[in-house]
């Protein structure tokens, strides 16, 4: 596991754009794994900007709420069309159905188009409990995608994009941690003083269910990019150089 600790959260943008980019112009065929949320907003933005070549790649989302149709403002495939996809075209872009009328199978058919695009790079943001996409602590290790019940506090975490608490969600299909273990190579990005704890957790703590994050410890290929303020709690990286 790779640690990368920059001054901003734009530094933390451009170098995790930077390495997107390579990935993307590293084979003619790619599967980006990408994610919603405040985190990856910046590198978005940098996407928008540059417009890296990009027909060749096929995006796969990691969730989507359930009950928000794809056209809802605060769905995902809404926040992904306005930030990344009606800027930068790829080859197909996927985000699950959290309006379909069979969930399950919702959750069945997304992990075959997973194992039918194999994810090259997984860019993934870190909640304040520890959680990936949304499996919330206690997710085992080993689950596919997913339907879950979200907790209070992603909830209340995710309640500023809504206009109150009631509006957010309460449940979304989430790919699993076997899932997303199944990535070539991981990206996670961290900021702020509000993911420390978690950071902590993941870098230092045990690994185990109760931090769904600390599980990245076992993966082969995984980058983590933090700036100053999420890396503050890991006396781990107290002498590493900020770059
Ligand atoms: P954020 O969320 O990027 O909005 O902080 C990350 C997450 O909850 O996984």
């Amino acid at each position: 596991m790779k640690v990368i600790v920059v001054k901003s959260n734009q530094d933390l943008a451009e170098k995790a754009y930077e390495h997107i980019v390579a990935v993307m112009e590293s084979k003619k065929e790619v599967t980006l794994g990408l994610a919603t949320g405040g985190s990856p907003v910046g590198i978005y933005e940098l996407f928008r900007k540059n417009k890296p070549r990009s027909a060749h790649v096929t995006t796969i989302n990691l969730d989507e709420y359930i009950g928000l149709a794809p056209t809802h403002e605060q769905s995902y495939r809404q926040f992904m069309n306005k930030q990344l996809f009606e800027t930068v075209e790829f080859k197909e872009t996927f985000v699950p159905n959290g309006t379909a009328t069979d969930l399950q199978k919702a959750c069945d058919d997304y992990e075959e188009i997973v194992a039918k695009h194999p994810i090259d790079l997984q860019l993934l943001g870190i909640g304040q409990n520890g959680h990936i996409a949304f499996n919330e602590p206690g997710t085992s290790f080993t689950s596919k995608t997913h339907v879950v019940q979200l907790t209070s506090s992603t909830i209340n975490a995710n309640s500023r994009y809504f206009e109150k608490e009631e509006d957010v969600p309460t449940t979304a299909i989430t790919m699993g941690i076997g899932t997303i273990l199944k990535a070539k190579e991981i990206l996670l990005i961290a900021s702020g003083k509000n993911k420390a704890e978690a950071i902590k957790q993941m870098l230092e703590g045990d690994v185990t269910e109760a931090c769904p994050a600390s599980i990245l410890r076992e993966h082969p290929n995984v980058t983590i990019i933090l700036d100053e303020e999420a890396a503050s709690l890991c006396g781990s990286l107290k002498d590493r150089q900020t770059v």
